[in-house]
């Protein structure tokens, strides 16, 4: 539907196209070796609803959401549900400077709102509930930098979907019908040496990235492809194919951490494992990414997140 995202309940779980939000966590999770665990998980689930509007009714105006997603190795145990055709664990890519880790994930929270203490207390309530059934992999709390910006200095997000667009590209429709309304998710989480992108010019930056830094304008025919050209998928009847991206950046200064959580929605899992593939190989091969000579990835997962109907159906 092309209603605005900012009109409908905000309350609801799994609404993948939910606002790009000032604060988010990105929650990793494994399931332990207890003998109920994904029992466990299942139910806790099926009550995410409840859990979101518990939090998200004590201010409309915070805006929390919540997409909850699984992962291919637990989906069977956990849901009992035939499984979406294209989930797979995430393929690790090895370019030729640089690396995409595949690393472990069986659940994953991405909770968004405009206040840091409603994803804190949604985040407390889930791995209450979840109890001994899970490990923490990794938690990352993202902030909104100026502009939508990257602590790389550049605006991140310009190229999304936007309207109806966002359904269309994030959300499985027809070629799967068991799994309509759910979405693949990709995650990689990126660490960034600034002092060595800080040396580079702002003229360098640019052709890295493939816009301009300050008033955020596409540079194009540039001889080497920048990451918006080598992100940019296009098949063999020239059709493009988009994902749904609501990266942010995570650091802790005094820890000299400087991080992008890397975060995409997509119907089909190939176009965002495309895009990473041209990043850490390089198009023609070689001639990879150049923000990877400056952002080191240090986790990558994909996950599905089923329509919020499944999940509701996980607590009958
Ligand atoms: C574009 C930053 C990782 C996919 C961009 C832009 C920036 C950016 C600044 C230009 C503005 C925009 O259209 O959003 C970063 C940073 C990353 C990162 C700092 C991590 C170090 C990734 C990854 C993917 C990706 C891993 C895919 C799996 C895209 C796509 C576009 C884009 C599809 C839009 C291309 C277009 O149509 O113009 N990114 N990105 N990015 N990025 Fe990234």
């Amino acid at each position: 539907t092309s209603e605005s995202a900012w009109a409908r309940t905000p309350i609801q779980p799994q609404s993948v196209d939910a606002p790009l939000s000032r604060s988010a966590v990105f929650l990793t999770l494994t399931l332990s070796g207890h003998p109920d665990a994904a029992a466990r998980a299942r139910s806790v689930l099926g009550d995410l609803g409840g859990l979101v509007r518990a939090v998200g009714f004590r201010d409309l105006g915070a805006h929390l959401s919540c997409v909850a997603a699984i992962g291919s190795e637990v989906w069977d145990a956990v849901t009992g549900l035939p499984r979406p055709v294209q989930l797979h664990p995430f393929p690790a890519v090895v370019g030729p400077a640089h690396t995409a880790p595949s690393t472990p994930g069986d659940l994953f929270f991405h909770i968004r709102a405009e206040r840091d203490d409603f994803c804190f207390e949604l985040e407390r309530l889930i791995l209450d509930k979840l109890g001994n059934a899970v490990q923490v992999a990794d938690e990352t709390v993202g902030f909104r930098y100026f502009d939508s910006r990257d602590l790389l200095g550049f605006v991140d997000g310009t190229e999304n979907p936007t309207g109806s667009g966002m359904r269309e590209w994030a959300l499985v429709a027809d070629g799967d019908p068991d799994h309509a309304g759910g979405s693949y998710v990709v995650v990689q989480k990126y660490l960034h040496d600034l002092a060595a992108w800080n040396a580079l010019s702002t003229e360098t930056q640019e052709k890295i990235i493939g816009r301009t830094k300050a008033d955020n304008v596409e540079l194009d025919d540039l001889p080497r492809k920048s990451h918006k050209d080598l992100a940019t998928i296009v098949d063999d009847d020239g059709v493009e194919h988009d994902i749904l991206r609501d990266n942010m950046p995570f650091g802790r200064p005094g820890a000299g951490e400087f991080g992008t959580y890397f975060i995409g929605y997509s119907k089909d899992v190939w176009v965002t494992e495309r895009m990473i593939s041209a990043m850490f190989l390089g198009d023609p091969p070689g001639s990879y990414d150049r923000i990877l000579d400056v952002s080191h990835a240090v986790t990558g997962a994909t996950f599905f997140a089923p329509s919020n109907d499944v999940l509701e159906s996980f607590g009958d």
